[in-house]
């Protein structure tokens, strides 16, 4: 139970100098206050287990969940601690808080989830993913600073490197194959790199990177590995595994609901800090800033999380076996004849699947729009859409959508041919609803005369709709 505070005497003044209301079991909580940004480092190996041990932040008035610090704008007691705040001499480790933009209460407890998610020190959130990656990267590489980069990226962020970082800033970046590590290693220019940057899943190619060799190379050259974990929250753990920093498109999985566009970094508590710095810091300086109604709402999502990447693993799976079986091209970590099956196996958490991202290749852009247009407007199968992490299945063609930024030779270095449809598997539905409707679709493609309407078939063919 939350401890009875006598809120008819509550003041700023008693606040600050209260113990924080929290529940944590871990032993290194004996202080009142937390006595920095960080929250212990979390030693279970399971996500939803290091979750769950996180300190759960209880409302104002004692309510199961924590209260959200809607202020922009904080005020002091005395004129003097002002001029301590912005010395540095008070911040947020002892409840201190300047102004929105730099650290917020509420956002700063999402930060406490998500670092105990991936298992890093600290972590801080954003407006977007695009926003965490740009920060991260501004922040670790100077101007005319070098990155190596997996060729196999989301098409936001290789544009931000091979063409508005170049522009804005003179920092260049080299693509390689990260499943050669000798390429990678001989990419990484001395006193020049500073960063190797990966995708643990790339989008929409699924290439899975062995974030444990690529730690160890980025060791080796004292450069920081940076890894996108957008598509596999729970599933793998970049940090865990060696990586320096970890950062999240929280619009997708995590937030689980297409209604939030969110990012996170996680990494060490030295990072964050430096990324708040009021006078050199990129995301104080730069103002990619979450709201906290937003951290509020993620929050909510995190506990479950776990249960949802399990439902969306095992639909993935389901269905890239079934799509198997019937000849198809589809592409997913989870069968034996995915190249990094055994990777996966290896570096993937127990109990959560492959992940809930599959491709299937149609062999064209035209084969692969009619059978989309089906699945959607047919038989309900899902929806076409970008973004990825949503209940219902989203199914988009990369080449001509999220990877469209790419140019033709960098897609098809990247292995994104014109045919591929990236499908985010929702579990609404039945295994077997679902799968029906993706048979009656495809064999509209199939079979469907040319210039016949699909809708016209069905009813002939007496199928129900759905
Ligand atoms: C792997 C990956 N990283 C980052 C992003 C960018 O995230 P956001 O749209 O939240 O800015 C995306 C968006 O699709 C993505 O797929």
């Amino acid at each position: 139970m939350a401890e009875v505070i006598n809120f008819a005497n509550f003041s700023l003044s008693n606040a600050k100098k209260q113990a924080p209301k929290v529940a944590d079991e871990g032993e290194d909580n004996q202080s009142p206050m937390p006595l920095s940004l960080t929250t212990k480092r979390f030693r279970e190996v399971d996500p939803a287990a290091a979750l769950a041990s996180a300190r759960h932040e209880f409302g104002e008035h004692g309510g199961v969940n924590m209260s959200i610090e809607a202020s922009a704008t904080f005020t002091v007691m005395e004129a003097e601690t002002m001029r301590r705040l912005f010395a540095g001499e008070l911040g947020p480790d002892r409840d201190y808080f300047i102004y929105s933009r730099h650290f917020n209460p509420t956002v700063l407890n999402l930060g406490r989830q998500m670092a105990a998610l991936e298992g890093t020190e600290a972590a801080y959130c954003t407006a977007s993913g695009m926003s965490a990656i740009t920060a991260v990267l501004l922040q670790l590489v100077g101007a005319g600073g070098h990155i190596v980069a997996s060729q196999c990226l989301y098409g936001g962020t290789h544009a931000l490197m091979s063409r508005f970082l170049v522009r804005a800033c003179g920092i260049t970046t080299t693509f390689v194959n990260i499943d050669n590590i000798d390429e990678v290693r001989s990419a990484i220019r001395a006193g020049e790199t500073n960063v190797l940057y990966v995708e643990t899943m790339s989008n929409p190619t699924l290439v899975v990177a062995d974030i444990p060799a690529l730690a160890a190379v980025a060791r080796e050259k004292g450069v920081k590995l940076v890894v996108d974990n957008t598509f596999t929250p729970m599933v793998v753990s970049p940090a865990r595994l060696g990586a320096d920093v970890v950062v999240h498109s929280v619009s997708k999985f995590i937030s689980g609901g297409a209604d939030i566009i969110a990012g996170a970094i996680c990494g060490p508590a030295s990072l964050v800090n430096s990324m708040m710095d009021l006078q050199e810091g990129a995301l104080m300086l730069t103002g990619p800033t979450m709201n906290a109604k937003v951290a509020f709402e993620i929050s909510e999502r995190l506990p479950h999380l776990a249960l949802r990447m399990k439902e969306h693993s095992t639909c993935a799976m389901a269905y890239a076996t079934s799509m198997k079986r019937l000849g198809l091209k589809v592409i997913y970590p989870g069968l034996p004849d995915h190249p990094h099956h055994s990777l996966l196996s290896s570096i993937g958490n127990p109990e959560y699947g492959y992940g809930g991202m599959l491709c299937l290749d149609m062999g064209t852009e035209e084969r692969a729009n009619k059978l989309m247009q089906h699945l959607q407007n047919v038989t309900q199968f899902g929806l076409m859409a970008v973004s990825l992490g949503y209940y219902e299945t989203l199914m988009s063609c990369s080449g001509s959508s999220t990877s469209s930024e790419m140019p033709p030779e960098e897609r098809a270095k990247a292995g994104i041919s014109p045919g591929l449809i990236r499908m985010s598997v929702g579990y609404s539905g039945t295994l077997e609803q679902r799968w029906g409707q993706f048979e009656r679709a495809l064999a509209l493609v199939q079979q469907l005369p040319k210039n016949l309407n699909p809708e016209v078939f069905l009813i002939f063919n007496g199928s129900a709709l759905g």
